[in-house]
């Protein structure tokens, strides 16, 4: 069965069970800052799990594009995806367990005809936080898993969360047995010998977890599924890996043409990334050096770099992306419309990295002779942080060919200068918005002293995490861009907006000093701590509330600023939040 054939009676059989067919959502997910890519079919449904009302009802069904990126550098195994698709059906306070269970089995059996016999399945067994799932069990007791294929097992094989907080609960995992013989006495759903694969996951959100790792009931108790359509493309085809199924073929068939040496690992890694790459673009991703933008241009670049390593000529990338949008369009229309985007972004990062490529392969050889000559086997973080920043030679390509030449990387250190280097470029971006107080009269001035109140309320309710990203103000609005990995609370903005407001009320002094850089940070001094001020800088100091570097000019008081009101609290990008507030004046 084709992978399109199982989307299709997928998504029709949980239609004729009552079920609502959703979009996919984007792979670039809206409004969810902890995230780069969504990641599962619940993650676009999070508000509805934790009890918003969802247009199409209760029940819904969808297929999800995925892509999750912790496992690329597995990618050229037999079975590591970073894109693939879920396929996905959910009860939102409607059925649960055991209705849940009777339709996956009906699902499976009837629809896929897969026989009982290759069917094993695992339980929660239980622990301090959550009982025994007993009733999942003998649901699927009920429906005629035997009891010798149905296993218990705790939180790491059994438990669902995305991430570290959120909705999660116990969940029951179906397993296919491919027939390959047992690893031993003791082979298991849960072991990794391939005899056993996963293909469906029923999670039972029963539970809140949050940020301090305590668990609440959730007011509704919800159903969220998920099944990896590739991977079970592969099973029903009878096939050892996803790239023998049709929807990777046609691409590794045409890289067997092209190559002039072979390396089925290399074959991999170019048809998976360059698919990855392709649905990631057509979302609207683009390559960058941070974030998302950084992911894909990572696919794309390690997909290069296979490439030239088959030396297959890089002019053929285009006819690739031409046979892929043929062999997917059905599946995913929206390739062919945007075809020659995805042609252009990813041509031009394909010559951006060619440049790359013979400037750093050159300069890392030259490293290499050097620590031969040294005797020495481990290439230091600095060196490969060097590479990176002068060349763009980008640090998983450095680890890669030092591993082919038998040398260690010490990539601590270099994540160590990583981050100091993505610090200073964005507080050299928030530089620039700080710059940019063009038009300055009373207004304005109010709402940047009330800037530097937000700021440091934000701090005080949110936490020391809480940093500036950027500052944008007119006459009639701040907006204020900061870090902090979730969404606000209402009682959080409501408490920060009060916060700022007891300060205007107190009619605070501001106060101006001129010191050294040095002087200010080691003052406790809030701001950009970057070369941008010279070595002088001013420092505005709040009454007793706000400290912090800054070009000025503010109000002398705060007593007759207006009220301060936070008129919407949004993501702006991954990490970051947005407020926009005004200042009323009576
Ligand atoms: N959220 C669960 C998973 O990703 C079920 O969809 O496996």
């Amino acid at each position: 069965m084709k992978a399109i054939e199982i989307r299709n009676k997928y998504l029709n059989f949980f239609k004729s069970h009552g079920h609502s067919v959703i979009p996919s959502a984007p792979l670039i997910p809206e409004n969810d800052p902890s995230v780069l890519f969504t990641t599962a079919g619940m993650q676009p449904l999070v508000p509805y799990l934790l009890g918003e009302k969802h247009p199409a009802g209760t029940r819904l069904t969808d297929y999800q594009k995925c892509v999750r990126t912790v496992d690329i550098e597995e990618v050229g195994d037999n079975r590591h995806l970073t894109y693939f698709e879920m396929l996905g059906n959910w009860s939102l306070g409607d059925y649960f367990k055991e209705e849940s269970i009777k339709m996956s089995f009906d699902f499976l059996t009837k629809e896929l005809q897969i026989p009982v016999e290759k069917l094993s399945v695992t339980c929660f067994a239980g622990d301090g936080d959550c009982p025994r799932d007993e009733v999942s069990a003998k649901c699927w007791k009920e429906v005629g898993i035997p009891v010798d294929r149905i296993y218990f097992y705790g939180k790491d094989d059994n438990w669902w969360i995305a991430g570290e907080e959120g909705p999660c609960g116990p969940d029951t995992e179906m397993f296919y047995d491919t027939g390959k013989p047992a690893c031993g006495d003791n082979c298991q759903p849960s072991c990794d010998c391939g005899k056993y694969v996963e293909i469906w996951n029923n999670v039972f959100m029963e539970y809140f977890k949050d940020n301090k790792g305590n668990y609440s009931k959730l007011e509704q108790k919800n159903v969220d599924t998920g099944l990896g359509l590739e991977r079970m493309a592969m099973l029903l085809q009878g096939k050892e890996t996803p790239f023998d199924t049709e929807l990777f073929e046609p691409v590794m068939k045409k890289l067997e043409e092209l190559q002039k040496l072979d390396d089925i690992q290399s074959r991999r890694i170019i048809a998976e990334h360059l698919r990855s790459s392709m649905m990631i673009v057509c979302d609207g991703g683009r390559p960058s050096n941070i974030d998302r933008g950084y992911v894909l241009r990572r696919l794309i670049r390690r997909m290069i770099r296979h490439m030239n390593k088959l030396q297959i000529n890089l002019e053929e990338i285009s006819k690739l992306i031409e046979l892929n949008v043929e062999n997917l369009k059905e599946m995913y229309p929206d390739l062919e419309k945007n075809k020659e985007t995805i042609k252009a972004v990813i041509l031009e990062e394909k010559n951006k990295f060619v440049k790359t490529l013979t400037h750093g392969e050159k300069e890392f050889n030259k490293e290499m002779m050097k620590l031969k000559e040294q005797d020495k086997d481990v290439v230091d973080g600095q060196v490969v942080f060097r590479l990176y920043d002068t060349y763009g030679f980008p640090p998983e390509v450095t680890k890669e060919l030092a591993e082919e030449n038998g040398l260690k990387v010490d990539m601590k250190k270099f994540d160590e200068l990583f981050k100091t280097h993505q610090e200073k470029s964005r507080l050299g971006s928030e530089a620039k918005f700080k710059g940019g107080l063009a038009d300055q009269n009373e207004k304005t001035i109010s709402y940047h002293t009330a800037t530097h109140l937000l700021h440091q309320a934000l701090r005080t309710i949110l936490g020391e995490h809480v940093k500036q990203s950027g500052s944008n103000i007119t006459e009639e609005r701040l907006r204020f861009d900061f870090t902090h990995p979730q969404k606000m609370t209402k009682e959080e903005i409501q408490q920060v907006e009060d916060l700022v407001n007891e300060q205007i009320k107190r009619d605070l002094t501001v106060t101006c000093e001129e010191m050294s850089y040095e002087e200010a940070k080691a003052s406790g001094a809030i701001g950009l701590f970057t070369d941008k001020y010279g070595d002088r800088v001013k420092v505005y100091t709040i009454g007793d509330f706000s400290k912090e570097i800054c070009g000025g000019p503010h109000v002398t008081h705060t007593g007759d600023m207006g009220t301060f009101k936070i008129k919407k609290e949004e993501s702006s990008s991954s990490g970051i939040r947005r407020i926009k507030a005004i200042l009323i004046k009576e």
